[in-house]
This record gives C-alpha cells, structure tokens and sequence, in this order.
C-alpha cells in the first residue's frame, strides 16, 4: 500500500488512572472505507477521540498524510482535514440546516452547499428548518454533509447508524458509498456488521483496548471464531 492518509501506531490511552487503548494501530489508505468494530466499551470512540486529539495517547503516535499529529489541538487537526462526526452529531439546534452548512463551509472544501444538497437530496427542502426539529437520520445526513464542506479528506464517523430506522440506515450506506466514490477516505466505527462489512475495504475489531482482527469483510466473515469471541455474533452459541 502507498502511504496511508491516517496511520495509528500503538497508542495508549487513558482517562484518568483508567488504561483504555492498550496499543491499538491502525491504516485508512487513501480514498478506502476502513471499518473499526468492537462492542460497547471496546474503546471504538476513544480511537477516534485519540486520533482527533480530543484525548492524547499516553504513548504510541498518529500520523496524518505523513506528519506525525499526536499532541496536536483537535481545532488544528481539523483544519488539516480531518472531520470527526461524533456519534451526538453535534448539530447547532437553533440553527437552520442551511446555516449549520454555511457555518461548516471552508473554502478548502471541493464541495459548495449547492453540491452537498444534490448528494443529499433529502436535506434540500428541510434547509430552513432548525436542527431540533430534524429526525436523527436527518441530523445524520446534515452532519455528513457538514464535514464535506469543512474540506475533510478523512472523515472519522461515530456509529452513524446508530438509533436510525432500516430505511434510514440503507440511505447512509449509499451516502457512504457516494463519499468513496469522491475519494474521501472514511474510518467508520460501527456495530453493525453487516453495514460495516458492505462498506468497508478493510476492518478492525478492538476488544478491551486491544486490535485483536484485521483483515477483509470477506476473512471476517468466514472467521466464526472472531465473530463469535469479539463480537458475540453468530457462530457456535
Ligand atoms: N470520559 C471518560 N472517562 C472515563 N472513562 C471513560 C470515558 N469515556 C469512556 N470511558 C471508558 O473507556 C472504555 C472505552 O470506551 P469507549 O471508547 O467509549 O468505547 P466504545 O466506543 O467502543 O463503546 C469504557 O470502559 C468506558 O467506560
Ligand atoms: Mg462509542
């Protein structure tokens, strides 16, 4: 592979005396959906926190584009082209939806607001409406659409599937296929398995702070082993 766009390197982190990350690394190449999987408290959002700076690894480095970032201040992190979509979506809720895009919007970015309604159609006849008032898959769409026109590269994405409706969620999938096909490249954590494995060119799976699979959608699911130990799905019961 040529030189990844996100590259983790054995990280620890902690919050407090509390010992997280136990040496977790990761690759997103360039333009690829990387899926992270793990179960609840596996510490999926603490590697994303980790990689944005909102918590700084103890030991161990992340490298973006080739520059080490570790350490760095999440705003600037942000301006480097990394968009982080926490799984709260963090949408201004007194704000319109096109305001909470205007407000996004750098010049950086390849895509104006224009742009971000024809690839989420749905969102163009809600912009007037304020953000308390969308439905979570809405609020999802809106935070996608936001990291566009932030000029992301590399956009880390928090369970977006998360309290969505099937229909919903089938709507995020395409949305997610859109963005690789403009060559963002995506870290997805995710405990869907079947969304993250119809995604992904790669997946990882954290257990207890550690990386304990990678590999394709295809070795997972032929691994019963893996899936049933670290994900507690299917398999033997
Ligand atoms: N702010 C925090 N302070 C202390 N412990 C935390 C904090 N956030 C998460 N943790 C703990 O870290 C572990 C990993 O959490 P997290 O990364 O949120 O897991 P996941 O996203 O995989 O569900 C859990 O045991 C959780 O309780
Ligand atoms: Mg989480």
């Amino acid at each position: 592979m040529d030189e990844p766009i996100l590259s983790v390197d054995d990280i620890h982190t902690y919050y407090g005396m509390s010992y997280v990350l136990k040496g977790v690394s990761l690759q997103v190449g360039h333009g690829q959906t990387v899926a992270l999987l793990g179960r609840n408290g596996a510490g999926k959002t603490t590697t994303l926190r980790s990689i944005i700076g909102l918590v700084v690894p103890r030991k161990g480095h992340v490298y973006y584009q080739g520059e080490e970032i570790t350490g760095i201040k999440p705003h600037l992190i942000a301006r480097r082209g990394i968009t982080y979509v926490p799984e709260t979506r963090d949408i201004f809720s007194y704000l319109s939806v096109r305001e909470n895009l205007e407000i996004a919007y750098r010049p950086t970015s390849r895509w104006s607001i224009t742009d971000v309604f024809h690839l989420f159609p749905a969102l163009e006849p809600l912009q007037d409406r304020a953000g308390r008032f969308l439905s979570g898959g809405e609020q999802q769409m809106l935070a996608i659409a936001r990291a566009l026109l932030t000029g992301a590269n590399l956009i880390l994405l928090d369970e977006p599937s998360q309290g969505l409706a099937p229909l919903i969620v089938r709507e995020v999938l395409r949305i997610l296929r859109d963005l690789k096909r403009e060559g963002i490249s995506i870290l997805l954590v995710e405990q869907k398995l079947d969304l993250a494995t119809r995604l992904a060119d790669s997946l990882y799976i954290i257990d207890q702070g550690h990386i304990v699979f990678e590999g394709t959608p295809q070795s997972l699911s032929e691994n019963e082993e893996i899936l049933h130990t670290h994900l507690g799905v299917g398999g033997r019961r």
